[in-house]
């Protein structure tokens, strides 16, 4: 991220889009599914149902899916190597059952808990969100996940729990990257929300993508998925949940404090030192077709997320 823009897709690897399901068939899906957990008496909260429709809300004309074999395999995980094919061919190496993490700090319940027991009884969904890199490139992916709220209010986080923080796997022996001289990263990979953004209806823990369990390039066993933030927020395989009273420190802030904030909202406006936001490729590109639309502040969930910072200076809160 830090090193260099991406280089494009070869138009070779791109499958042809008949092959994957329409956006509208996926939305009726959805429909359909979630009228069904509805009537069958499941845990679908007033709340989900609406930060589904949030997430149907803010797609846009021409937001069709992004090919499953581009989603899972043009990735950022540096845990993993640099280059963006490098997830998709070394991933396979982390073991992830089981999967224990670790919560502490401001809650009630702290200790090591088993992933299966945390998220037994929460409901899973499907949504399809908007992606947006900080490198200016952007897809739209079908990812299931619970609602963080569900997943973070059983550990009764108390009323100095300000900000959430949440760090990934380090485990060298099984992630190539960490073992690399060459990432410049202090592993491990950290990121932290406000917990009013942990608390949005939009912000999921997501647990698969396509409806599949979570590859390992994507973060496997579950990761976060805040549409609305540049994907660098969005940090994978987790492993440590802290509730705090301080502002975390987030891993690419602090490889580079002018060019990555804390918020990482997507924005238009606020150009990276090195180039423009104002515009992103939407995957599948080629060199011969870029593929560029208008990026929309907030990634184009404004009317959903804006509130959350009235007030607040964007250009210096980036
Ligand atoms: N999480 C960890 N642990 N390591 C990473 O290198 N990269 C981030 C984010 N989460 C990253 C991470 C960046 S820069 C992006 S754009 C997204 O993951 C990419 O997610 P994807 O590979 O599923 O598209």
């Amino acid at each position: 991220m830090l090193i260099r823009k991406p280089d494009d897709i070869r138009s070779s690897e791109i499958t042809p889009e008949s092959v994957y399901r329409s956006r509208r068939e996926f939305v009726k899906d959805l429909a359909i599914g979630g009228g069904l957990l509805a009537t069958a008496g499941f845990s679908h909260s007033a709340l989900a149902v609406s930060g589904q429709q949030m997430a149907q809300a803010a797609l846009q004309p021409g937001d069709d899916l992004t090919p499953e074999r581009i989603a899972t395999s043009y990735n950022n995980f540096y845990e993993f190597g640099m280059d963006k094919a490098d997830p998709a061919q070394h991933a396979h190496t982390m073991s992830t059952q089981p999967w224990e993490v670790m919560v502490s700090g401001e809650a009630a319940k702290t200790g090591k808990f088993d992933l299966s027991d945390i998220i037994k009884g929460l409901s899973v969904e499907e949504r399809i969100y908007r992606f947006r890199c900080v490198e200016a490139w952007s897809m739209v992916i079908p990812w299931s996940g619970i609602e963080m709220k569900s997943v973070l209010e059983q550990f009764e986080p108390n009323g100095n729990a300000q900000y959430v923080e949440f760090t990934t796997l380090e485990r060298p022996s099984e992630m190539r990257g960490q073992r690399s001289l060459f990432s410049g990263i202090d592993w491990p990979y950290i990121e932290g929300l406000r917990m009013d953004e942990a608390y949005h209806p939009l912000t999921l823990m997501a647990t698969g993508l396509y409806g599949k369990d979570l590859p390992n390039q994507n973060g496997a066993p579950w990761r976060l998925m805040v549409p609305w933030k540049y994907g660098f927020k969005s940090v994978k395989s987790i492993v440590k949940i802290h509730f705090t009273a301080r502002q975390p420190k987030n891993t690419w802030n602090v490889l580079a404090p002018n060019e990555y904030g804390f918020y990482g909202n997507v924005n238009p406006a606020v150009a990276h030192p090195r180039w423009s936001q104002a515009s992103e490729r939407r995957l599948p590109s080629s060199l011969l077709n870029q593929n560029r639309i208008p990026t929309l502040p907030f990634n184009g969930y404004a009317d959903q997320v804006a509130s959350l910072y009235a007030g607040m200076d964007l250009r210096r809160n980036f």
